[in-house]
This record gives C-alpha cells, sequence and structure tokens, in this order.
C-alpha cells in the first residue's frame, strides 16, 4: 500500500468506500476488505452504517490502530452542541473511542466558517479525531477555511475520476499541503463500459475500474472505490503493480472534457469551474 501524506497524517492511498453498503452487506464488505489488505475506510454519520463499519472492523480480526478510518459531521450539524452530538454518536455507532480523519461533509453557507471549523478543530483537540479535514469545499472554501482554522485541515474528499476537472481545487488543496481523497472513483459504475479506460486496460491485463483507479493513485490523490464484491475489493486494490505511460495519462486527462458531475446535491456549492 502507498500512503499520501499532508500535516501529519498518512493516509492509505486506496480505501474503502461505504456509502449505500448497509447491514450485513456492509459488515462483510468491510470484513472482507480489510482481509485483503485494506487498511482505509471511508464512513459518514449520514451513510447510517456507522455500525455495520464498525462490527466488519471487528469481525475482521484486524488491529483497529492498523486501519485509517474516516467519518463525517453533515452541514446540518456544524454548529457546537449539534456537532459534538453527531461526532458522539458517530463514535458510539463505530464503538471507538477516536476516528484517524474526521471530516465537515458538506459545508454549510449560513454557518461562519470560524463555527463549523472551530467545532472541527475542537473535535481534535479534545482527542477525538487524530486529524481534521473537509470534503467538498470549493477554492474560495479552502482559502477561507485556512483562514479560520486553529488545526491544519489534511484533506479535501471531493468528487475525482477522469470524467471531471478538478485542477482548480486539485491546485489549491495542494497549495495549502492538502491531501485530495477520490470520491466516486469510478464515477458510480460509469468507468466501465467507457471504450477508452477498457481500450488502456486491456494493454496492462488490467480493468477500466483499475486504469480510472491508477489514473487517480499517479496523480497522487486517494481513492475510495465502493464495492460490496469480493473480487472487486480485491481489484480495486491491486492497481500498485502497473503504470500508465503519459500517453495514457494526457488521454484519460482529456476525458476530463466530458464534465460529468455524478454528485450534486441541492445543498451543493457554486462549484469551480474549469
Ligand atoms: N464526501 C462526499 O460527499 C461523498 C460523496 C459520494 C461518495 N463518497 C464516498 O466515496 C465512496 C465511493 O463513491 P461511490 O460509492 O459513490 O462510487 P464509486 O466507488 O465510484 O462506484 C461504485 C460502483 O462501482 C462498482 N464497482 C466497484 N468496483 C468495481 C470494479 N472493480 N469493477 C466494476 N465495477 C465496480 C460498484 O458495484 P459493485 O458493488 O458491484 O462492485 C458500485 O456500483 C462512497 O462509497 C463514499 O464512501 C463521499
Amino acid at each position: 500500500m502507498q500512503f499520501v501524506e499532508a500535516h501529519g497524517a498518512r493516509i492509505p492511498q486506496i480505501g474503502l468506500g461505504t456509502m449505500t453498503l448497509k447491514g450485513d452487506v456492509c459488515v462483510q464488505a468491510v470484513k472482507t476488505a480489510l482481509q485483503v489488505g485494506y487498511t482505509h475506510l471511508d464512513t459518514a454519520w449520514f451513510y447510517g452504517n456507522e455500525k455495520d463499519v464498525g462490527e466488519g472492523l471487528r469481525q475482521s480480526g484486524i488491529k483497529r490502530e492498523n486501519v485509517f478510518i474516516c467519518t463525517k459531521v453533515r452541514e446540518t450539524h456544524l454548529e457546537p452542541d449539534k456537532f459534538r452530538q453527531s461526532l458522539s454518536e458517530s463514535l458510539a455507532n463505530l464503538q471507538l473511542p477516536y476516528v484517524d480523519l474526521l471530516l465537515i461533509h458538506w459545508n454549510n453557507k449560513d454557518i461562519p466558517f470560524k463555527t463549523s471549523v472551530g467545532a472541527l478543530c475542537q473535535a481534535k483537540k479534545d482527542g477525538f479525531a487524530k486529524h481534521v479535514g473537509v470534503a467538498n469545499f470549493t477554492t474560495k472554501m479552502l482559502d477561507d477555511a485556512w483562514a479560520a482554522t486553529s488545526e491544519p485541515l489534511v484533506c479535501n474528499q471531493i468528487e475525482m475520476h477522469p470524467f471531471i476537472n478538478q485542477d482548480k481545487v486539485l491546485a489549491t488543496s495542494k497549495k495549502h499541503g492538502m491531501a485530495v481523497v477520490a470520491y466516486c472513483p469510478i464515477a458510480r459504475g460509469k468507468v466501465p463500459g467507457a471504450d477508452a479506460l477498457e481500450r488502456i486496460g486491456k494493454a496492462h491485463g488490467k480493468s477500466a475500474a483499475q486504469v480510472s483507479l491508477r489514473y487517480l493513485v499517479q496523480m497522487g490523490v486517494c481513492a475510495i472505490p465502493r464495492s460490496d464484491k469480493p473480487d472487486h475489493l480485491k481489484a480495486n486494490l491491486d492497481v500498485f503493480d502497473f503504470k500508465l505511460a503519459d500517453a495514457e495519462m494526457a488521454e484519460l486527462k482529456k476525458l476530463n472534457d466530458t464534465n460529468m458531475r455524478v454528485v450534486n446535491p441541492p445543498h451543493a456549492p457554486v462549484w469551480d469551474t474549469p
């Protein structure tokens, strides 16, 4: 496993995304993932599966301290009291005293960064999170959050795959020394079957999904693909034994012009334009 380091955090470059996984499907996916070598789990209070993620961790037999666990606080809970309530529910669900990474899941434009980021930083000071960061932040939000924070924001978790151009937010995240964690790294299932990715994969004896993950790994970002299929879980980890050529990376980069954003809920910010 390779890692991305940022402000003292060491984030395994491939993690397991768990959104939509619930109940025993989630428990088994987490357990299998950890047993085949994953060391990074991504969940959120909003996913309603933290109990299952914690259960999968315990059933795997893998030591908790060998796993990097991220959860998130929703935009409805960014004021100090609600933030504490959400976080304490998350820790109770996971049955853990702390998480490795705690993120603001989405910004709330009606709450000043001093308040929301202040609550986030307090969670770290209280020992409930080893590191803190954000998700779905734009360039402007990153600059404003950094101006308000008392703790380093170690990552920005954003949508990234070959079909979206995130150059601006990537550059601003890097300017602040942050890791970028790519969600929807296989475009929520739209990568398999895409011509260029299938063709490039064939040349390397890999699948289109593996090409998408490798593209992200070579860009220096982390990726958190979701699957509940043991063969997909293994395949998604098996992206460190081949290298995409510069011309292949350039061809995949050109697909950014597709401009396909998979996740764009009503509470999303005005995104950076390419
Ligand atoms: N911060 C945020 O706001 C935010 C937003 C969205 C997502 N996320 C996080 O990012 C994670 C990943 O994003 P996502 O779940 O939306 O989408 P994704 O990981 O891009 O795609 C998941 C889909 O791809 C399929 N898949 C996985 N591996 C495959 C493989 N090797 N070959 C073929 N198909 C494969 C899965 O089906 P199978 O189960 O059949 O393999 C599933 O249908 C989430 O689970 C969540 O943890 C965060």
